[in-house]
C-alpha cells in the first residue's frame, strides 16, 4: 500500500513526489530526526475520521525534539494541524497510518542543532493479517539499545537501525518479528511494539525503564484493562516467562494488538491468541474506532460534523 496523494512539508501541502530532502542533509547523514506514527479510524456509521491519540503523539514529538536538542521546529499545535489539513487534502475517509517526521536540515556538522524539517503524510491500511492469526516470534540476538547509549524512549528516526537489524534478522530466519532484550538480558519490546504477557490472569509488563519507548498504545492497553478489572503488573520481565505465560500480545500504533502466538517456536500457551488478548483487542478497537464515548477525549475528528 502506498502513501496518499498529498502530504505536508514544512507547512506546505505538497504532492508525495515533490516531498524532498537534501542527501546531505543531517537527516540522511546522521540519522538525526524523531517521528511518530500513529493512526486514523473510519467510522462508517458516524461517517468520520479519528486520530487516535494526537494529543499523546505530539507531546512525544515534542519530547524528542527537546532531547534531540532540535531547534527552530514549529509549535507541535501547528503540526497538529498540519496532519488535520493534510488528511483532509487527500479527502481520506479510511483507515490510515499516519507518519510525521521532524528531522535535522541543511548540511552541516555532527552538533548542528537546525535548520530543522518537518513533514507528514498517510499510508491507506487497515489491520495486518497478524491481528486475527497472531505472530510467530523470535528472540533476536541483537541486544535493544541502551538508555544509556541512545535515548530508547525517544522515537529517534536513527534508534530504528536497531530494530530494524532485529527485524531482517527474524525475517531472514522465517519469523513473523523479533523480540529485544535489554543489554542485561531482560524482556524490552518487539521490533515495532511493546510486549504484554498474561500470568496467573494477571497482565505483566516490561516496565518503562526496561529500554523500551513509552508506547501510547501499551499505555491505553493498561487504562482498558484496569478499567475491565484485569491487573496490570510493570516490572523487569524475564526472557523465559515468555513460555512460562498464557498469553503473549504486542502492542504499538502501527500493529494493533497482535497475539504472539509461538516465541523461537515454542508454543505461547496453547499456541493460539487467548482470552485476555481478544478481550483487549476488542476493547482497543471499540475505542480507537470512536464506537464507544470517548470520555478521555482521545480521539480528533478530522472531518466537520454531518460530512
Ligand atoms: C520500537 C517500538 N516500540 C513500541 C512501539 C509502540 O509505540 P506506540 O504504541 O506509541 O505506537 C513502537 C511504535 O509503534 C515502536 O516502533
Amino acid at each position: 500500500m502506498s502513501t496518499a496523494p498529498f502530504m505536508i512539508q514544512n507547512g506546505r501541502i505538497v504532492a508525495y513526489a515533490e516531498c524532498r530532502l537534501h542527501g546531505f542533509s543531517g537527516a540522511v547523514k546522521y540519522g538525526c530526526g524523531v517521528f511518530e506514527g500513529l493512526r486514523a479510524y473510519w467510522n462508517a456509521g458516524q461517517h468520520q475520521l479519528w486520530v487516535f491519540r494526537l494529543e499523546e503523539h505530539l507531546a512525544r514529538l515534542g519530547f524528542g525534539i527537546r532531547v534531540l536538542r532540535l531547534e527552530g521546529a514549529p509549535p507541535l499545535e501547528t503540526i497538529g494541524r498540519g496532519i488535520l489539513e493534510m488528511l483532509r487534502a487527500n479527502g481520506l475517509r479510511e483507515t490510515c497510518h499516519i507518519r510525521v517526521i521532524v528531522h535535522l536540515d541543511g548540511d552541516d556538522e555532527l552538533s548542528a542543532k537546525g535548520p530543522v524539517g518537518w513533514m507528514a503524510g498517510a499510508v491507506p491500511r487497515g489491520s495486518s493479517r497478524f491481528v486475527e492469526a497472531g505472530m510467530h516470534a523470535k528472540v533476536t540476538a541483537w541486544a535493544r539499545i541502551a538508555d544509556a547509549a541512545l535515548p530508547a524512549r525517544v522515537k529517534a528516526t536513527g534508534n530504528y537501525l536497531n530494530n530494524r537489524a532485529a527485524e531482517l534478522e527474524a525475517k531472514r530466519d522465517g519469523y513473523d518479528a523479533a523480540i529485544l532484550l535489554t543489554a542485561d538480558g531482560k524482556l524490552s519490546e518487539a521490533s515495532g511494539a511493546c510486549l504484554m504477557l498474561v500470568r496467573d490472569g494477571k497482565l505483566v509488563t516490561p516496565s518503562v525503564t526496561s529500554d523500551i519507548l513509552e508506547s501510547i498504545t501499551r499505555a491505553t492497553l493498561i487504562e482498558l484493562a484496569r478499567e475491565a478489572g484485569i491487573e496490570v503488573v510493570e516490572r523487569a520481565v524475564d526472557r523465559s516467562e515468555l513460555w512460562a505465560a498464557e498469553e503473549v500480545l504486542a502492542c504499538g500504533s502501527g500493529w494493533e494488538v497482535v497475539p504472539i502466538v509461538s516465541v523461537d517456536r515454542l508454543p505461547v500457551g496453547d499456541g493460539r491468541p487467548g482470552p485476555v488478548t481478544r478481550a483487549l483487542q476488542e476493547a482497543y478497537f471499540a475505542t480507537v474506532r470512536g464506537e464507544r464515548p470517548d470520555r478521555r477525549g482521545w480521539l480528533t475528528p478530522v472531518w466537520p460534523d454531518g460530512t
